[in-house]
């Protein structure tokens, strides 16, 4: 099961059930990342005997796993852990911190044998380094999944326990990312004039803070609810641009690493080559990626 917000685990979670599926595993693959979606996980969800591993991926935020996607993993029984193989997967900007760990821990705690952790690195959507559209990735986060994905099978394979290593740049963003300066993104508004009441930005909040009212000529979004994560979910679906997203307050902002700095970090720890690339340009390598593997 998973979290995202902005498709890279959900591409992870992809390229992992075809490599999967490959290999003659059966699999089922959940999207956790709003409560609704929570809600028809848990009614597709077959018991627990029927699973012999169990996969947590999430995007990070505050250098944490999303609390939705944590939550969940903590309500469901116990039954889905014990005795089964379990792997631990997040897509960071490069912060992922403790996060991969943490859930590890939770999940040996409920019984389960930890064969595989890894991070990978895309900032796509991390809010100090959006810059009107533009998006900063690693090319290989594209093939990176697909590989990762054998490497998965082959500590399936093995079942052997590992440990969880955490991340270099945890440190940096302790400072840049916190919980109180999360809150600081995602205000977004609609406009009703351009809203098209497709309902996908309601579908994709993982906050449900987006509801659906009359309009002057139909059904229009409105942000009725608490933005709580900032993740610019119903932004980046929106499919008539009528969202726009602002910072709260800019002069009350954090202090950041703006580009730049953070660039030449992630250069100094060793990183996989950052590249930029038009949000477009990502969404279609995306894509492509997506349907070569059909
Ligand atoms: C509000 C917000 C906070 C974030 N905080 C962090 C962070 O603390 N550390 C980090 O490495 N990446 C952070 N990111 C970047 C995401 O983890 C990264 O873009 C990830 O690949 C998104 O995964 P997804 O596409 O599956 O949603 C943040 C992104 C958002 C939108
Ligand atoms: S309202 Fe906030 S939490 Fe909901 S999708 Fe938009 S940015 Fe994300
Ligand atoms: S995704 Fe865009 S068009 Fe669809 S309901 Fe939301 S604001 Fe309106």
């Amino acid at each position: 099961m998973y979290a995202s917000w902005t498709g890279t685990c959900k591409y992870v979670a992809k390229c992992y059930k075809n490599a999967l599926e490959e290999a003659g595993h059966e699999v089922d693959c959940f999207d956790v990342s709003t409560p609704t979606k929570q809600e028809k996980a848990t009614g597709k969800m077959r018991p627990s005997a029927e699973y012999d591993v169990i996969g947590c991926g999430s995007v990070i935020a505050s250098q944490c796993f999303s609390e939705l996607l944590v939550n969940y993993v903590e309500a469901l029984d116990k039954a889905y852990f014990d005795g089964k193989k379990a792997f631990v997967f997040a897509t960071a900007a490069g912060g992922d911190g403790s996060a991969r760990a943490r859930m590890a821990k939770m999940m040996q705690s409920r019984g389960s044998t930890v064969v595989h952790s890894y991070a990978f690195y895309a900032t796509h959507n991390y809010p100090p380094l959006l810059r009107g559209h533009m998006v900063v990735i690693t090319p290989a986060m594209i093939d990176e999944p697909m590989d990762n994905a054998i490497q998965l099978l082959d500590a399936i394979s093995a079942g052997e326990a590992i440990t969880h290593p955490t991340k270099l740049l945890a440190g940096i963003f302790a400072h840049v990312i916190t919980d109180r300066t999360c809150g600081f993104f995602g205000k977004v508004t609609v406009d009703p004039e351009v809203c098209t009441g497709c309902e996908k930005c309601v579908r994709v909040c993982p906050s449900e803070a987006m509801t659906m009212v009359d309009g002057d000529s139909g059904k229009v979004a409105v942000k009725s609810g608490k933005c709580r994560y900032g993740c610019y979910a119903c932004f980046n679906n929106c499919p008539v641009s009528a969202i726009t997203k602002q910072l709260a307050n800019p002069a009350k902002q954090p202090r950041f690493l703006w580009n730049d700095e953070y660039l030449r970090v992630v250069r100094h720890a060793n990183l996989p080559k950052l590249e930029r690339v038009s949000r477009d340009k990502y969404l279609e390598m995306v894509k492509e990626a997506n349907a070569a593997m059909q």
